[in-house]
Parts: C-alpha cells; sequence; structure tokens
C-alpha cells in the first residue's frame, strides 16, 4: 500500500531531522585538514560546551552512543576495576555488558525499572567501601527502554555526602537538549551522547563530555584502547583537526543544530518538552491507559511509555500505526518486547506534531481493538491551549 503525506517518525530516538539541518548537510565536503574545516571544529566545540554546560572540549567521534559508552570505559578505567550500575532498564543493562566484556567487576543494584533509581542503596555501598575499590557509578538518566527519569544530583551527593572518589558516568543520550543537564554543575565526569534525539541530527555521531578528573583518570587507565583514546581526539581538536577522516557532512549537521538550539534557547527548548510531554500524558490519562513508570514525578519529558493491557500485544498495535497511518512509534526493548508502546516526543517537535501524533495513537487504539476511552487528543489540545 503506498502510503500519503509525510511520515512521522515518534520514536524516542531518532527523532525527526529537520530541512534546515538535512540542507546543511547537504553541501560539498570539504578538506578536513584545511583551515575552513578547523574554523568549523572550533564552532562546534563552542556549541557544545554551552548545550553540554561544560568549559571543556567535548570529544565527538563519528560511532553511535554505544561507542561512547566504551569510550567512557576504556579511558578510564583498568581490568578489574570495580563499577557500581544500577539494574533500570535496557540501555543500562546494554552499558554493564559492555563493561563486562573488557573485564570490569561490575557491581549491580537492583532497581524497579518502572521507577526511578533509589540511592539509598548506593549511599550503603559506598560507605562500605572504605578503601575505594569503587572506580565509577554509572547510570542512564533517561531510560530510554521505560521512559523514566533519574535525579543525577542524588546520585552525585551520595558520592559527595560519603567522600567518595568515584568517577560519576551518566549516559545522556535521551535527555541532552531535551531535559534540565548540566555537565560541569553537576559535577559530572563523563556524559555521554548520540547525535539523533535531542541534537536533530540523523545517526551516526556520539559526543563525551569529560571532567578534569576523568581526563587525569586517563592518564593511568590501562584499558585497551585506539579508536577510542580521547587523548588523540583533544590533541587533533585543539587545532581544529580530527586524527582521522571526520564525517564531515554530519558535523556541518551538528553546526546547524546548533545554532537551531541557540536561537531557540536551551532553556526554552527543555520548556517546550516539558509541556509538550505533559499534554502527551493527559491524553494517556484521558485514554485510561496505563503508564510503565508508576512515578508521577519521575515521568520522562522526551518520551511516554505506555503499557498494553496483558491480551493486546503492542507490537500489532505499532504496526497498525505504522500501515495505515504513516506513524512509526517506538516498541518495547528487551523484556518489555510487544508489551510497550513508546510515543517519543523529543527533538524538533511541536503542537501539530504532537496532535497528529496523537491523533494517530487514538485511531489505532480503535483500529487494533485496544480498551481506551476516548478525548485523549482533545485533553492534550486542552492543555495546550491552557498553559
Ligand atoms: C539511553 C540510551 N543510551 C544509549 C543508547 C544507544 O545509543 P546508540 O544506538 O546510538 O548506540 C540509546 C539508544 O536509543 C539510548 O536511548
Amino acid at each position: 500500500m503506498t502510503l500519503r503525506g509525510r511520515h512521522l517518525l515518534q520514536l524516542p530516538g531518532p527523532s525527526n531531522v529537520p530541512d534546515r539541518i538535512l540542507r546543511a548537510i547537504d553541501r560539498p565536503t570539504i578538506d578536513h585538514r584545511g583551515p575552513e574545516f578547523a574554523k568549523l571544529t572550533r564552532s562546534l566545540q563552542a556549541g557544545l560546551r554551552r548545550v553540554f554546560k561544560t568549559e571543556h572540549d567535548v570529544i565527538m567521534f563519528p560511532g553511535s552512543a554505544s561507542g561512547a559508552w566504551e569510550a567512557a570505559f576504556v579511558n578510564t578505567l583498568s581490568p578489574g576495576d570495580r563499577v557500581v550500575m544500577f539494574d533500570h532498564g535496557f540501555f543500562s543493562a546494554n552499558w554493564r555488558r559492555v563493561g563486562e566484556r573488557f573485564g570490569l567487576e561490575i557491581e549491580l543494584l537492583p532497581a524497579d525499572w518502572r521507577k526511578p533509581i533509589d540511592v539509598t542503596q548506593l549511599r550503603e555501598v559506598l560507605h562500605n567501601d572504605g578503601q575505594h575499590a569503587i572506580k565509577a557509578v554509572a547510570l542512564v538518566h533517561n531510560e530510554t527502554s521505560t521512559g523514566v527519569a533519574n535525579d543525577v544530583t542524588a546520585v552525585r551527593s551520595a558520592l559527595d555526602d560519603s567522600g567518595h572518589p568515584a568517577l560519576l558516568f551518566v549516559d545522556a543520550v535521551s535527555s541532552l537538549g531535551c531535559m534540565e543537564f548540566a555537565h560541569d554543575a553537576w559535577n559530572v565526569d563523563v556524559t555521554v551522547v548520540g547525535s539523533q534525539k535531542g541534537l536533530m541530527l540523523p545517526p551516526g555521531l556520539s559526543f563525551t563530555a569529560v571532567s578534569s578528573t576523568a581526563l587525569a583518570a586517563a592518564e593511568s587507565a590501562i584499558l585497551p584502547r585506539s579508536y577510542w583514546r580521547w587523548e588523540d581526539m583533544l590533541e587533533f581538536n585543539a587545532d581544529g583537526f580530527f586524527p582521522y577522516t571526520p564525517a564531515t557532512n554530519l558535523l556541518y549537521g551538528l553546526q546547524e543544530a546548533l545554532i537551531m538550539l541557540e536561537e531557540e534557547g536551551l532553556e526554552t527548548a527543555w520548556a517546550r518538552h516539558g509541556r509538550l510531554a505533559e499534554a502527551t500524558r493527559r491524553a494517556v490519562s484521558a485514554w485510561d491507559l496505563e503508564f510503565y513508570c508508576t512515578d508521577v514525578s519521575a515521568r520522562s519529558d522526551t518520551l511516554t511509555a505506555v503499557l498494553f493491557p496483558d491480551d493486546h500485544d503492542a507490537n500489532a498495535f505499532r504496526r497498525i500505526v505504522r500501515e495505515q497511518f504513516n506513524l512509526s512509534l517506538g516498541g518495547g526493548l528487551g523484556p518489555l518486547q510487544g508489551k510497550v508502546v513508546r510515543l517519543g516526543h523529543l527533538g524538533d517537535f511541536n503542537e501539530l506534531m504532537l496532535g497528529a501524533t496523537l491523533s494517530g495513537v487514538e485511531l489505532g487504539l480503535r483500529a487494533a481493538g485496544v480498551p481506551y476511552q476516548p478525548g485523549g487528543v482533545q485533553a492534550a489540545l486542552d492543555y495546550l491551549g491552557d498553559h
């Protein structure tokens, strides 16, 4: 069947790439060792510092965010180092697997996937580690698989209160540019991000903000690294270049994305995400569907995960929505396969795109025979009209 109209890509990433960015990418590739390129790198560095809220240069690797996960470990740690992580979703599990593959000793703290991380147990673990054998604590700020947002500052406080020197690693892949985040003020040591969500770019780039403490750790860490070696990147970036052929055209796109975020204002972009997310939540409540995240205050501003009734296959619903309404929604990952639908509301997104997305969901619920109360779209519009 031929589908007409523009496809709505309402996954929780990759997000819709704005035409401005696509046009910016569609330019001739330049000499990556020439002066024009050096100027481009410097402008990107300045823009990225503002978005990450850091004074340090942000490392840009061609590669997906999973590569930056690996880089966080291999640059700062040595075989057998202890790392504390939380069992709080599909992406935290994948990050943990990277650490295990490199021979790190991951201490996994149990968590409820439907709620934000509780730092009580972390405090106890840190308190009992008088020898400071734990070298890092890592968490996902916004778990894209569950739609639960975590409080990074609570984890930082747990470290500070116990006087523990472990590094703090944060995955901000689906929060940066959309939800409040401040690498330096929150005293994060390594922040990992991908290009395809709040930065509105196609997939293909990863970004890593690093603290001076993390850079110092890199001097003594002995896990093997070559491509992901931060020092090489920072050395070349200092002159505006890369240690190898960079993804020049994606970097043009990044330049445009940074201009767009600058024009809107980062705080305004956060507020926009908050408002559109709240309208989405109003719709889900009005439909009388179940939020996967049971903690009202921890529901993510970039996606909403909806738990389907036991006897209804969430993937069958997604298929109907895609095939009939040209709308892609996120599916459940790992153990949530077929149980959850994730509505992405991030990146280059506005009221009318939300209205279209919610209309597709409401039509899809009806077409798939999922029990719901009508009126979700109206509830969202009422909220948007009033706020
Ligand atoms: C929170 C989070 N971390 C990491 C990743 C992995 O990113 P990538 O697929 O770019 O490697 C994703 C991807 O969706 C994510 O949402």
